[in-house]
């Protein structure tokens, strides 16, 4: 609709001497109902410039406003409602969908510059926590989304491997582990240990200095510390790496933590020679006062480095190494802090760039009113949430459609989707709740309901080709025919993907695209219920089939950008 909204800016700001296409466009608005026309434009703003009613000035637009994409306009309490030519709206947003193809929604804005995605970036040791997932699906969306307008996109995964509880982990193996548990139960193991080291270490606070120093042998290239911690890194990542298959996500870079080990001393001495470390009985840091901000602990009194400290060098390495226009984190709103005190330190070392470093903040996820907090070794594991998704679906469609070919491939897809969707499905500070009725609900505002509508689509596709052959089906017919409510409302929702997709890509919000998919699948389903297909006379059908092609490409494509597969069949 953008294009509408900028040829009818283009008409009004002709007519009008003092204000430009641009302003125009940024007021023209979607009407709630279709009586009131497809465009409008409030007049209110406008009233105050030219000192006249906003009924006034809609009534001299009203008078004047022509163009052969307009059928008529109307002045209604202070807006100029304006209504377009359906058949000719039809015909192109039609054409073109179907000549872009999978490309339709993509533009070039991105062209030549570059994002990096700071996304999932797990804690070695520790199992993938449903926030992790959250962090995953929202970081891979913005992936797709950033490449589909022409940004070259680096996905980086940003693994918690380093810091002191590697030391603790050392300690707790040394004295109570085992290889062989270690290779059998994996991360189960390592968090067993890593329990067992808190319990033993209150009563023994010795521990605690033992596991400070082998941190310390870490940071420092001890041969010994490091292979016991590589041990631990390869045995996390096997298990992460099954859980990014299932959700077909993948990095270009999984330079975590530790990277940055032989980076900090360069950070630690710029930071002292731009004179902004302090001694704090022996540790160092950046006071924030002055920003009702507590300090950045960049080096503890051992000399070993913080959480902040990595980020700061990471950051510092990435503009250097990708020149990135926006660098991009995503986690949950718990870390607002943290991101917020470094960031700062960043802007006080002067970098001019730490404008362009974006906190991406999402809410908590819990399970049917569960927290799922991984304290206490009490944890619900998300690969098991994952594969029962799958299995509850696989039942599903076992009962609504029996002869379906290919169940585990779909039942993956569906039951897969349909955990990502309900992370995408409400703006990402909110905070959700999972239940797997919501879920999986195939009449829901879920993944299943949107992918249902894209197989629906297929099926009528296919069945046109089985009755007609592939020549029956030219898909062009009278497009301008396609004059009738349900289907108008299908096009308007078609002709809005492309700035839903740069929408989302301002707010950085992916939701944007999931509740556009369930409205497109919603008046979709309602096209579908009042207009025979099949059945209908020959140029009406062609009509008709065309429409469906288009509407089952935009599904593809956005269900594509927010990681969810689309099957033709389910
Ligand atoms: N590993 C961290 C955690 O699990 C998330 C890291 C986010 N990225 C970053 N650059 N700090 O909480």
């Amino acid at each position: 609709m953008e294009m509408y909204k900028r040829m009818i800016a283009r008409h009004i700001s002709a007519l009008l001497d003092q204000v430009g296409e641009e302003e125009i466009t940024a007021l023209l608005d979607y009407p709630q109902h279709a009586a009131m026309g497809d465009i409008c434009l409030p007049c209110f703003k406008l009233s105050k410039l030219y000192r006249k009613s906003p009924q006034h000035i809609a009534e001299q637009l009203t008078e004047r406003l022509s163009s052969d994409m307009i059928e008529r306009v109307e002045a209604v309490a202070g807006y100029v409602n304006i209504f377009l030519n359906k058949g000719k709206l039809a015909k192109q947003i039609i054409e073109q969908i179907l000549g872009q193809a999978d490309s339709y929604g993509s533009r070039n804005i991105g062209q030549g510059k570059t994002v990096v995605i700071d996304f999932s970036s797990p804690n070695i040791a520790k199992p993938f926590h449903i926030a992790h997932l959250r962090s995953t699906v929202i970081g891979h969306s913005l992936h797709r989304i950033f490449s589909f307008l022409g940004y070259s996109s680096i996905r980086i995964n940003h693994l918690g491997d380093w810091g002191t509880q590697f030391g603790k982990l050392i300690v707790a193996y040394k004295l109570w582990g085992d290889e062989e548990q270690l290779e059998k139960h994996g991360i189960d193991d390592l968090l067993k240990l890593y329990v067992k080291f808190h319990e033993k270490a209150e009563q023994q606070a010795s521990l605690e200095d033992e596991a400070r120093q082998w941190f310390v042998r870490m940071e420092a290239g001890d041969e010994e510390a490091l292979q016991l911690w590589h041990q631990f890194v390869n045995i996390s990542i096997t298990e992460f790496q099954r859980i990014y298959d299932l959700l077909g996500v993948e990095f270009d870079s999984y330079a975590g933590e530790s990277f940055y080990n032989d980076k900090m001393e360069q950070v630690v001495s710029e930071l002292e020679h731009k004179q902004l470390l302090e001694k704090d009985e022996g540790a160092s840091l950046v006071r924030l006062d002055a920003y009702h901000m507590p300090p950045a602990l960049i080096l503890k009194k051992d000399g070993s480095s913080l959480y902040h400290t990595r980020d700061i060098a990471a950051a510092i390495y990435r503009k250097s190494t990708y020149n990135f226009e926006k660098a991009i984190y995503v986690t949950d709103y718990a870390q607002n802090l943290h991101f917020q005190q470094w960031f700062k330190v960043i802007e006080l070392m002067g970098y001019e760039w730490h404008r362009d470093l974006l906190h991406v903040a999402f809410g908590r996820v819990s399970l049917e009113g569960m927290g799922l907090s991984t304290r206490k070794g009490n944890v619900i594991k998300l690969e098991d949430v994952l594969m029962q998704a799958i299995a509850k679906t696989k039942d599903i469609i076992e009962a609504r459609n029996p002869s379906l070919n290919d169940k585990d491939k779909v039942a993956k897809e569906v039951g897969v989707g349909a955990v990502i969707f309900n992370d995408l499905s409400s703006s990402r500070i909110k905070d959700i709740v999972f239940t797997w009725e919501d879920s999986l609900n195939f009449e829901g505002e879920t993944g299943p309901y949107v992918q249902y509508a894209h197989a629906r689509a297929s099926n009528v596709l296919k069945k046109a080709t089985q009755k007609l052959g592939q020549e029956g089906v030219v898909l062009d017919g009278g497009l301008a025919m396609l004059t009738d409510d349900a289907s108008i409302q299908v096009i308007k929702q078609l002709a809005q993907f492309t700035e839903k997709v740069e929408l989302a890509m301002h707010k950085l919000e992916p939701s944007i695209i999931s509740r556009y998919a369930i409205d497109l699948a919603q008046s979709f389903n309602q096209f579908y219920h009042h207009n025979p297909i099949l059945n209908a006379q020959d140029e009406v059908r062609q009509a008709r089939l065309a429409l469906v092609k288009a509407v089952q490409i935009t599904l593809r494509n956005a269900l594509y950008l927010i990681g969810l597969a689309a099957p033709e069949e389910m």
